[in-house]
């Protein structure tokens, strides 16, 4: 591992940005002496010039009681109408919102005057359900627009939108549910995916049916946007079709002000424990921060630009790069609703050539899996409109990050590599495309505002060069402002172990020139294709099994998807003596975790063992079964209470 990252430490190309480029860039680098000179005031002037308040905030941030903070708590405003209304009465009513493209090939194109219409239709009707400030509304929906009508429609009534990912479980959806306790689910009948209809409306059902029998929580109704136009079944009072009422409902809204500090969203994500944490964020410090990296760092010229974050709603990256950083920027952007390669390997440089996508986000797990395929495919299309090209959700190595220059990018766009999480509500670390000399393979600076470091496991601060833990310095507009319904666990999670500095979870390092290089996370969490799983989310999944009788699960290194789900399980004997075939075990278990979990977190591997290597305190070492996952040498077992253990299982696993 460490040889291995000497060598990235060792890339030595450089991109610097053309001087045209640099010349056209809304952003320039006295943004970072601005920002070292008054970081307050720096930030106080971003949500002074990309924020619309209803009432002008004084107090910029308050950070009496730490780790709670609060952004321009004494400000008002309405998320929504910074997203819509304001873009409409500044005479852009006409500008593209949205150009949505269906998977089969339909498409809407969408104005922000016909996106303000629908929105306000949409809160009338969410009005009509009794939704309003501080209430919970649960959103289960594929890429359609209806989606970014739904948050946007939440966000205007001063409610707060969870928005749960498509590819969620009714089992998961049903904890979000209730965690929140939601009172409103927005669905559809169903989803185009890989040239079928997926139906979502069942998985709502069977949540709200609950497990043994109890009654359907704290909803009340269900809005079902007809997308599949598959068969659904009914509940008659609850189940409500959009088209039967929202096109029916008035398009007149008057946006009400509500405090800078008035929560926003809840996005559920995977901790250390089997528990997802509902991560909460609120208005004002939170669109600002949205609003001003999407500006920054993908050089966006509202008037000119198309662009395309290729990331689900159900994933922050999609709160804020799809509906809450584009749409306070007044940007034109695409939004399509299907797999990569349906219904043909090419269909995202397609959309790319189709609209003249000039800013384009995606994943390194995708360029992975375009590079495999080869470079044929995408040199069949006309991608000479893209301008920038970025990345998000784990490190991109240096041989993506150039295959996505030269083949995508035509060996002439910058590239920048954006580090941040859920937590972060937005872009913490990353290059500025007409500011910085960019490198292959490092996130490389904070932006102009936010301070990062990386700290021993003492807490003091590593010299260039040398390695640890991120953290954040100092507080950020887009912070979360807690877990929901957990203050402990938000203090405990971040904030236990430096004190007065957020700790991120992930490791990395300082190259000579001070350039962060991120190193993958440092907790037990398993980053498979830019998604975050707990381990002990899918062992909690497969004790659950009644084969099962223990688990330990691993994220190891996948050619593909970055990290790959691989798992040990103890099968009770019964059951052994039961199976006909190994295989079928394995095969089944594989299954189960897809239906419980969803189909992210389904294991690449499981193997079958007969005992997992324990400390003597009963700890299970994940670390030596990552070796032995990941093909390697198995590393040290003197910790272990029995140490043939190991080889035990090897000889079991090779098998
Ligand atoms: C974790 C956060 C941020 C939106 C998508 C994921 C990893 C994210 C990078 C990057 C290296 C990255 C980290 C982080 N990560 N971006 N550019 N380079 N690692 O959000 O699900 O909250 O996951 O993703 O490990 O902690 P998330």
């Amino acid at each position: 591992m460490n040889t291995q990252i000497d060598n990235l430490l060792q890339e030595n190309r450089r991109f610097a940005p053309t001087e045209e480029f640099a010349k056209n860039s809304v952003v320039t680098s006295s943004l970072y002496e601005d920002a070292a000179a008054d970081r307050l005031e720096f930030w106080a002037k971003q949500a002074r010039d990309l924020v619309s308040w209803e009432t002008p905030f004084t107090r910029t941030l308050d950070w009496s009681n730490p780790p709670f903070a609060k952004w321009f708590d004494d400000g008002t405003l309405n998320v929504a109408y910074n997203c819509l209304d304001r873009h409409v009465e500044a005479g852009l009513g006409d500008r593209v919102a949205i150009y949505w493209e269906g998977e089969p090939g339909d498409s809407r194109t969408i104005t922000y005057a016909e996106l303000t219409d629908e929105v306000k239709r949409t809160a009338n009707v969410l009005a009509g359900f009794g939704i309003g400030k501080g209430d919970r509304v649960a959103i289960y929906l594929p890429m359609i627009p209806e989606a970014v009508i739904s948050m946007l429609a939440v966000a205007r009534l001063g409610a707060i939108h969870s928005v749960v990912f498509g590819g969620y479980s009714s089992d998961s959806l049903r904890s979000r549910i209730d965690d929140a306790e939601a009172k409103v689910v927005i669905t559809a009948d169903g989803a185009w995916r890989k040239g079928k209809v997926s139906s979502l409306k069942p998985a709502v059902d069977a949540a709200l049916a609950g497990k043994d029998g109890d009654t359907q929580g704290t909803v009340e109704h269900v809005l079902v946007v007809k997308r599949g136009e598959n068969e659904v079944d009914w509940s008659e009072g609850r189940d409500i079709w959009w088209h039967d009422v929202v096109p029916a409902a008035s398009a007149d809204h008057t946006p009400e002000a509500f405090e800078a500090e008035n929560p926003l969203f809840i996005l559920y994500t995977s901790g250390t424990t089997g528990k997802p944490k509902g991560i909460l964020h609120t208005s004002g410090g939170y669109l600002t921060q949205a609003a001003f990296t999407h500006k920054s760092v993908f050089d966006l010229h509202a008037d000119t630009d198309v662009f395309w974050c290729t990331a689900d709603i159900g994933w922050v990256t999609g709160h804020s790069y799809v509906v809450y950083g584009p749409l306070a920027n007044g940007a034109t952007q695409v939004m399509y609703e299907g797999t990569p390669d349906s219904p043909h390997p090419g269909r995202w440089w397609e959309i790319i050539e189709k609209y003249k996508v000039s800013i384009f986000y995606t994943a390194p797990t995708a360029i992975r899996s375009f590079m495999k395929v080869g470079r044929q495919v995408p040199q069949e299309f006309d991608l000479s409109s893209l301008r920038v090209l970025g990345s998000v959700g784990e490190p991109i190595n240096p041989e993506a990050w150039m295959w996505y220059r030269k083949v995508i990018g035509g060996d002439k766009t910058p590239i920048v590599d954006t580090w941040w999480q859920t937590e972060t509500g937005a872009i913490m670390v990353s290059a500025l495309p007409g500011v910085t000399e960019t490198k292959p393979g490092s996130a490389q600076v904070a932006i102009p505002g936010i301070s990062v470091n990386v700290l021993d496991d003492k807490g003091n601060a590593v010299p260039n060069g040398g390695g640890g833990l991120l953290v954040v310095d100092e507080p950020w507009p887009a912070m979360l402002r807690g877990v929901w319904g957990d203050p402990e666990r938000y203090k405990e999670t971040y904030w236990e172990k430096f004190g007065d500095k957020y700790f991120a979870g992930d490791g990395a390092r300082l190259d000579e020139d001070g350039d962060v290089w991120l190193l993958g996370r440092v907790d037990d969490v398993m980053n498979v294709s830019g998604h975050r799983i707990s381990t002990a989310e899918v062992e909690s999944a497969l004790v659950a099994n009644e084969m099962v009788a223990e688990s330990a699960v691993v994220g190891a290194s996948d050619e593909t998807t970055g990290q790959a789900v691989v798992a040990f399980v103890i099968i009770k004997q019964s059951h052994l003596d039961q199976a006909e075939k190994i295989a079928d075990i394995t095969s089944s278990l594989r299954s189960w975790v897809g239906q419980q979990i969803g189909p992210i977190a389904r294991p690449r591997e499981v193997f079958i063992v007969n005992e997992l290597p324990k400390t003597r305190s009963g700890k299970i070492m994940r670390r030596l079964l990552r070796d032995l996952a990941e093909g390697r040498e198995v590393g040290d077992t003197s910790t272990l209470a029995d140490t043939m253990v190991m080889k035990v299982i090897t000889d079991q696993v090779q098998k």
